[in-house]
């Protein structure tokens, strides 16, 4: 396809799309980065040949299968949700612009879709700056969401959840880490490929949207020997719903309740947790294991069994005493019914701290949470069919009698509908925008 033939999509020729977009707001904010990257570096084409997975590294060995993975881009569901984790995600949050309407929310999803469909089978944008940096892969997904002015913009009816959390007494919000208009989260095996697509997409928005926050996240990606482990030590993942199973669906994507645009979506919570490991490392081993109600050896259940086994919250031991304890994390997160469960899919963060150690100091913004030797927590990212239904009940939950909260702060809050997935010839938010 060349830069002037429609897009798939219809409608909107590549150039015309960006076009109005810098028209529309004078090249403020991105929309002015976009326009001299694509003034710069736009001469590539789409003469690039698929993702080959022609990768660096010996062919076929295990490195070369992890960065030659390509994730599927069509289909019912947006991946990045069932997909397996991998071990890098950036998640960025947009402001649309005043003025910003349905037509500029159509071309915004236009331009991502094309760019998406392209980036995640190890293909260059069109106006990609990089291209040598898109292949291989390694198992990008992008997976877009809405918030509810996004929403109103389409007037299209919002489904009740899409709104910011409700107040919790643990929180420390900062609107730096908080809230937004359009989400894209971006995960991926390798940091550069992500790095890339992110830019990507950043230089590609068409002049109607800021960039309100970007968070960066690792973890031990699936298929490696373990649950993957946070950063105060602990197995973080055992009791998930499997995407294999029976009930997944059930949990995670949205149905016929609706709103129609958004049945194959789902909801998606992202919480900026932030750990205070100074304070954390004082604990003994065996009260990190109490504030759980799980070893930290292998996770295994302080009431016993194997490590993948759900903790018995009725056990006692020979003094009757309770085997998980009453402030346990486990025994206030654990589902008390059939809806109170949702996928969790989180990574780690782990951002610079000053010079001496003054996490004030640290290019992120404060917090006065974390600790003096780190600036570290959970990027706690989880998707539910309904949030009030399913998420808001744990939280509340939490809010009180569990003990981890000495040690862990949220500090970032945000509630995205993420869109359905598309097929061939289609956008993303094709639904929304009809
Ligand atoms: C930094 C904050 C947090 C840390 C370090 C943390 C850590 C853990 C760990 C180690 C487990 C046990 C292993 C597992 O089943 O995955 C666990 C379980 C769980 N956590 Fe958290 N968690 C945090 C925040 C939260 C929050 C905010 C929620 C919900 C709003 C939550 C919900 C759950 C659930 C549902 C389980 C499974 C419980 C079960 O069925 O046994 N966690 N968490």
């Amino acid at each position: 396809m060349s830069e002037h033939q429609p897009t798939p999509a219809g409608g909107f020729s590549r150039r015309s799309v960006l076009g109005y977009g810098a028209a529309l707001v004078g090249g403020a904010g991105l929309g002015a980065v976009g326009q001299a990257a694509r003034t710069g570096g736009g001469a590539v084409a789409d003469g690039s040949t698929p993702g080959t997975g022609a990768s660096s590294g010996p062919a076929g060995t295990a490195a070369s299968a992890v960065f030659d993975r390509l994730e599927p881009f069509e289909g019912d569901h947006q991946h990045g949700v069932a997909s397996a984790p991998q071990a890098h995600a950036t998640v960025i949050a947009l402001d649309l612009l005043p003025g910003a309407g349905k037509e500029d929310l159509r071309r915004l999803l236009t331009v991502w879709t094309d760019d998406i469909r392209r980036l995640t089978q190890g293909r260059p944008t069109l106006s990609d700056p990089q291209p040598e940096l898109a292949t291989p892969a390694a198992g990008l997904t992008i997976t877009v969401g809405v918030g509810p002015r996004a929403v109103a913009l389409t007037g299209r009816p919002a489904p009740a959840w899409l709104r910011p959390l409700p107040a919790f007494a643990v929180d420390k919000l900062t609107p730096a880490y908080s809230d937004g208009d359009i989400l894209a989260q971006v995960c991926g095996d390798d940091p550069t490929v992500v790095a890339h697509a992110v830019r990507a997409l950043l230089i590609d928005l068409p002049g109607l949207a800021t960039l309100r926050w970007m968070q960066r996240g690792f973890r031990r990606p699936a298929g490696s020997a373990s649950t993957m482990r946070n950063l105060m030590g602990q197995v973080d993942g055992t009791i998930n719903p499997d995407p294999a199973s029976p009930d997944f669906a059930d949990l995670v994507w949205v149905g016929s309740e609706g709103p129609d645009w958004l049945v194959g979506g789902t909801g998606m919570v992202v919480r900026r947790i932030a750990m205070n490991l100074d304070v954390w490392d004082q604990l003994s081993r065996t009260d990190k294991e109490q504030v759980i109600g799980r070893t930290l050896a292998d996770g295994t259940p302080l009431s016993g069994g194997k490590p993948t086994d759900k903790v018995d919250l009725k056990a006692v031991d020979a003094s009757g005493l309770t085997k998980i304890p009453m402030f346990a994390h486990t025994r206030h997160a654990a589902a008390q019914g059939a809806r109170d469960r949702f996928l969790r899919r989180p990574y780690s963060y782990d951002e610079p701290v000053g010079p001496h150690g003054s996490v004030a100091a640290a290019p992120a913004p404060a917090t006065s949470v974390a600790g003096t030797t780190s600036n570290a927590g959970l990027l706690f990212i989880t998707f539910q069919r309904d949030v009030d239904e399913q998420f808001v009940p744990v939280q509340k939950r939490l809010e009180k009698p569990d003990l981890l909260n000495k040690w862990t702060t949220p500090i970032g809050s945000a509630v995205f509908a993420i869109l359905p997935g598309c097929r061939a010839g289609e956008i993303l938010g094709q639904a929304l925008l009809a």
